[in-house]
């Protein structure tokens, strides 16, 4: 039997499309949702992913400022930025793309964006509010899991988690939102990680499997149980001399043969990947709902 592929491309669309109602009703009361993106340096990455960002601020009538610096930018002129960011009252996320160069202390500048504007979800109060059961901002790639299993009716409650990859952007928010007290969470966590002795008999343990261990196609079928749910969260890049770009992107899953053992499959690209945008979005919307005293 195949698995059912879980389409985060339209669900990331209908996420949107809510959002766009709720941007309207923010504008007509005079609040004007903003969000502000720094890219220190010329990683084209990063670039990539800050121009998408703003771009899909625009179709939602979300205000969006890029504040571009060259990679030589020291770390009290970055520090100086998030503090003028913080201040602004057109402002209501702030987002500071990662990696920095180098020379930067990310930790040090994370620490310095206002919580109330954390859209990223990286501030230590957001993480510590999180693993309280009280979160405010929720890490976007994560969230987005969580949003792609609620929307496909896969509830955690009750089973065994398997999230493989211990990331502070990923795998450690992702454990603290599935065994919370709450709706869509309550689950079995496991967290695996390259130090995990016999990670394949602790992944075939797994009701639910989620992968973010960033090396691609690293579960293979005989890791899985029959009828797991399995969520990518990879984004590889792997040599494809067939393709007209010399590679192609694989996730964390031997996607071909996992589908066949599978219930649920996210696939990659199309998968996890685009609910990163949509959640920051949403988290940005709840940000200027707050200001507008339309949300808690
Ligand atoms: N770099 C890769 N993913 C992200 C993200 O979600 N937010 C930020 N700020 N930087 C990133």
């Amino acid at each position: 039997m195949s698995a059912i592929l879980i389409d985060g491309k339209q669900v990331a669309k209908d996420i949107k499309a809510e959002l766009k109602q709720k941007v309207e009703i923010l504008r007509e009361k005079g609040v004007v949702p903003g969000l502000a993106a720094v890219l220190i340096g010329d990683d084209p990455a990063s670039a990539t992913y800050v121009n998408s960002k703003a771009r899909a601020c625009e179709k939602l009538g979300v205000f969006s400022e890029i504040i571009k610096r060259p990679a030589e930018t020291t770390q009290d002129e970055v520090e100086s930025i998030v503090r003028e960011l913080n201040y602004r009252d057109d402002i209501d996320g702030i987002l500071v793309q990662s990696p920095l160069p180098k020379h930067l202390n990310e930790f040090a500048v994370t620490l310095l964006i206002d919580p109330r504007k954390d859209v990223d979800g990286f501030h230590p109060h957001s993480v510590g509010c999180l693993l309280l059961g009280r979160p405010t901002f929720r890490s976007c790639t994560p969230y987005g899991v969580i949003e792609l299993m609620r929307r496909y009716d896969i509830n955690p409650t009750g089973r065994e988690v398997v999230v493989l990859g211990r990331s502070n952007i990923v795998g450690k928010p992702m454990a603290a939102m599935l065994m919370q007290k709450n709706k869509m969470a309550n689950a079995t966590v496991t967290v695996a990680h390259s130090r995990t002795a016999d990670i394949a008999g602790v992944c075939r343990r797994a009701d639910i499997l989620i992968a973010a261990i960033g090396q691609p196609l690293f579960v293979k079928v005989d890791m899985v149980k029959d009828g797991a749910v399995i969520i990518d969260v990879g984004i590889n890049r792997i040599e494809d001399p067939s393709s007209e770009k010399g590679y192609r992107l694989v996730g964390d899953v031997d996607f071909d043969a996992c589908v066949e053992k599978a219930s649920f499959i996210t696939p990659v690209p199309g998968g996890v990947g685009p609910m990163t945008i949509a959640m920051l979005l949403t988290n940005t919307v709840q940000s200027a709902g707050r200001r507008a005293g339309l949300e808690e």
